[in-house]
């Protein structure tokens, strides 16, 4: 069967595949099967709850103002059971400084009254389109404008179906077509009519419009008996979406660059049955691979077999040996950065058996080695594809810093990140790193030495070490 190669495809296909998948919180590979099985079953888009989904930075509107004293939220109430929880929003937003402006629907006032909406954001609350006392001066434009998001809380299917049609007949449909400002959207509703398919091509429509959304979760409905899909975001978790959407959106000093990265143990087989390996967790790769795609990076990640989820919106390849290893990464060239995180076998059996070895009673089989592909040499000697920067990694037990110096030298890369691996150290299979940062200056070789830190704060680190010699050498 022809296999398909996401690197391979368009440009404009890649980035919208990036971005769906990073706001899913799921691997590029596992969007696209998302969308092909939803495409086979006939679903218009997935069926899955959706996350918190923000839209990239360029999809939004108006940047909003940090948070502070100052931040304005309009949050309109929409007509559900699960309106009760609004009110506790309210509280949360508050709580954290944000000015509160109500809006409730005339279906939300069957569930929660403007007066406690009123008493609890300490401002008057907004019901009608029509209303004399405020609609003098057009008072949705400013509902929809003088804040620097917009919350609804819940968003029923009938109001996201208003919304993805660009209705306005009433007040809070007027705001959310008027509006400039980002819209996070927290769902709430019974899970077949989160299913059903207007509701789908609605929630798919909205999310191309960058509308955010958080939620829904699944768990039991106010319906006796139901449960799926479909309950409104708790509201701590709408404040944190929130407060998300209103800091400065985050630099993204990579932003179209493509980092390859490699993580994780390789499996040499012995026979179907057996195979060598080491115990490297992959946990500093797929931090690395998390951290350059947080730095708006177009980040591919050929694995070994580990135990660990794809990272959001990053190309995680799967392979089992070094040879595999090597294959998808020349597959995978060209690359900005390329970053071998990986563990490799240095050594397979040379001869790997058929059938599983078997206990004789001529003794104990010999199994003779042959060494593996150098993958961070071969790359780094490549002529026409070489990456501009290319970082190993230094696995050693003894003499750090000399066996460093000695393998960025041997290898030809141009930085190499030396950690210590003596069983002491606890680094392999750990959640903290000690690391040293190597890096060539014409013929010297500097050493930076970070002090103890968790692997995530390491991958932190090196994009942000990555990112300034980006910087300084543009
Ligand atoms: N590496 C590689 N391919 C190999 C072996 C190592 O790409 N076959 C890379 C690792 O990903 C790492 C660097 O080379 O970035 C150094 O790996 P390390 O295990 O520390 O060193 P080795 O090359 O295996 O040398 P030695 O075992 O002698 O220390």
């Amino acid at each position: 069967m022809a296999s398909l190669t996401i690197r391979k495809l368009d440009d404009a296909i890649k980035s919208h595949l990036r971005l769906r998948s990073a706001s899913n919180g799921r691997s590029v590979e596992e969007e696209v099967r998302v969308i092909l099985r939803d495409y086979c079953e006939g679903r218009p888009a997935t069926a899955a709850p959706a996350p918190t989904a923000a839209p990239a930075q360029s999809e939004r509107p108006t940047a909003p103002q940090a948070v502070h004293g100052e931040a304005r939220v309009t949050l309109i109430i929409g007509g559900g059971i699960a309106a009760y929880k609004a009110l506790d929003l309210i509280r949360r937003l508050k709580e954290r400084h944000i000015d509160v402006r109500c809006v409730l629907t005339r279906a939300a006032q069957q569930f929660v009254t403007p007066l406690a909406a009123s008493a609890l954001s300490h401002q008057r609350v907004h019901t009608d389109l029509f209303d004399a006392g405020s609609e003098f001066d057009a008072g949705h434009i400013r509902l929809a404008r003088e804040c620097d998001l917009i919350v609804v809380a819940p968003a029923t299917a009938d109001l996201m179906a208003k919304m993805a049609q660009g209705h306005a007949d009433d007040l809070a449909s007027a705001i959310l077509l008027a509006t400039n400002r980002p819209i996070l959207l927290a769902p709430a509703m019974n899970p077949l009519m989160w299913n059903n398919a207007a509701t789908r091509r609605n929630v798919l429509q909205l999310r191309r419009d960058g509308v955010a959304m958080t939620g829904p979760n699944a768990g039991e409905m106010a319906e006796a008996g139901e449960a799926g899909v479909g309950r409104m975001s708790e509201p701590t978790e709408i404040a944190a979406a929130a407060i998300d959407m209103l800091r400065p959106p985050k630099p993204r000093p990579l932003a179209g660059k493509h980092v390859l990265i490699t993580a994780g143990p390789t499996h040499e087989p012995i026979d179907p049955v057996r195979y060598i390996a080491n115990r490297s967790s992959g946990k500093q790769g797929f931090a690395i691979a998390a951290a350059a795609q947080a730095a708006g990076a177009d980040v591919t990640l050929v694995s070994g077999p580990v135990g660990l989820r794809d990272p959001a919106g990053v190309t995680v390849i799967r392979v089992e040996s070094a040879r595999d290893m090597l294959d998808q990464v020349e597959a995978a060239l060209p690359a900005d950065i390329a970053i071998f995180a990986a563990a490799v076998a240095d050594w397979r059996v040379a001869s790997e058996g058929a059938q599983k070895l078997k206990k004789t009673t001529a003794g104990m089989p010999q199994l003779a080695l042959v060494e593996n592909p150098d993958i961070l040499a071969t790359i780094s000697r490549l002529k026409d594809e070489r990456p501009p920067l290319v970082i190993g990694f230094a696995a050693e037990t003894e003499h750090l810093i000399d066996n460093a110096k000695a393998k960025i030298a041997r290898k030809g890369c141009d930085w190499i990140l030396a950690n210590d691996v003596s069983p002491a150290t606890g680094v392999m299979g750990g959640d903290r790193n000690t690391v040293h940062l190597l890096t060539r200056k014409g013929k010297d070789i500097d050493v930076d030495s970070w002090p103890v830190m968790t692997k995530e704060q390491v991958a932190d680190k090196l994009v942000a070490a990555i990112a300034k010699a980006l910087e300084e050498s543009s």
